[in-house]
């Protein structure tokens, strides 16, 4: 437990999308924040994205079985150096001193997340960080939450609630939903009364980078140009939309790779792009019919938000104003990041990190693993 009210934290994410290290600082009590500091980006290199998504495959076929082995720890030892070199990157930047800072959020890697077998695994060796920092580290957020039966995701929730407590919003705005575009998608809903429910919606922009790499060897699509240059193929959308996921309440969460491309075979790669685009707005159309209300506004962080091509199909789909968070002065890169910053001094002051309607977790549950120096 810390004893300090107010502490600085840094937090890292590196998202399923597989583009680099989010890098955020910010102050916080846990409750409210206090101050957004500065941000930094380090993008992979091709060959780190392209280890990653290896090892994401080999998880694929190996499961749990893959943990341990040689390859996992070489992988994870230089992706925690990664890390390590991108908040001194920061710090340099901003002629801080390891000391400024109290703790560091560690998300890692997802490379499984097996909620119903009450398992998610993400890499990143905690102990080096703080190590190579010589700052306090906090990481391993889901597993607590998966062990006592939740959906260890999204996790961002409690971050979104703290944040938007600093707006006034107007009354047409309620209830809000926070739309997060990553590599999954994943929303929260907070109503004015305080309720807070979540659920990751579907694919975000991890099937669309698939795609384009597998046909194009590039690893985006970027501005949605190839989508915006292609047919959507509906039958196809609707019938990736049968899918039990979609019909079922929240909470609920997804592997990446609980998707696959396979609804695309046959298809230009024009058409494919337009198709499996579609379907990420498709998907986020479907979340809204599940959650507690209608919600009359969309503040929408993540790369996603970035793609014309699924701004405006989620503005035509939803028909009440989608907007990027920067229209209410958040900062959409790195909301992901902010929140493990917020959640690691959550954890290090035992708050709760998930709630029964943020991951389905009986109750409010604290989380993460502390590697505190020397
Ligand atoms: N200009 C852009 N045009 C289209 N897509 C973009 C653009 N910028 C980012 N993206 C998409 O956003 C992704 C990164 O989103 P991000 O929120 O970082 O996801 P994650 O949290 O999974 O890392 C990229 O891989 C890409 O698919
Ligand atoms: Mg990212």
């Amino acid at each position: 437990m810390s004893t300090k009210t107010e502490l600085t934290s840094i937090g890292l994410m590196s998202g399923t999308s597989l583009d680099g290290i989010d890098v955020a600082l910010l102050r916080t009590d846990g409750v409210t924040v206090e101050h957004l500091g500065p941000t930094f980006f380090e993008p992979y290199t091709p060959p780190q994205t392209m280890r990653l998504r290896t090892l994401l495959e080999m998880a694929q076929q190996e499961g749990r079985n893959l943990m341990g082995s040689p390859v996992v720890s070489a992988v994870e030892q230089d992706f925690t150096r990664a890390h390590a070199r991108a908040v001194q990157a920061l710090l340099e930047q901003e002629a801080l001193k390891p000391s400024a800072i109290d703790v560091v959020g560690f998300h890692g890697q997802t490379i499984l997340h097996r909620p119903a077998e009450r398992w998610t695994w993400q890499i990143g060796d905690g102990g080096l960080l703080a190590r190579e920092l010589g700052i306090t580290v906090v990481n391993d957020f889901r597993s607590a939450d998966v062990a006592a039966g939740g959906q260890g995701a999204p996790l961002v929730p409690l971050y979104h609630q703290a944040l938007l407590r600093t707006l006034d919003p107007p009354d047409d705005d309620w209830p809000i939903a926070i739309l997060n575009i990553g590599g999954v998608a994943n929303v929260t809903y907070i109503g004015r009364d305080g309720t807070v429910a979540a659920c990751d919606t579907g694919p975000g922009n991890a099937l669309i980078n698939d795609w384009l790499q597998r046909n194009t060897g590039a690893l985006l699509d970027a501005g949605g140009k190839v989508a915006a240059s292609g047919k959507v193929h509906e039958d196809r959308v609707r019938r990736a939309m049968q899918r039990e996921y979609f019909l079922r309440s929240y909470p609920k969460s997804l592997d990446r790779n609980d998707f696959f491309l396979d609804m695309l075979d046959g298809l230009s790669l024009e058409d494919g792009a337009a198709t499996v685009t579609a379907l990420t707005v498709a998907s986020v159309a479907a979340s809204r019919d599940i959650l507690p209300a209608t919600p009359g506004r969309w503040l929408v962080c993540g790369g996603g938000r970035k793609n014309p091509v699924i701004m405006e199909g989620l503005q035509r789909t939803l028909q009440v104003p989608v907007d990027p968070v920067e229209s209410v002065g958040w900062r959409g890169d790195f909301l992901e990041a902010e929140a493990f910053a917020f959640l690691a001094v959550r954890s290090m002051k035992g708050m709760p990190l998930s709630t029964p309607t943020t991951t389905g977790v009986p109750e409010p549950m604290t989380g993460g693993k502390l590697f505190a120096l020397g």
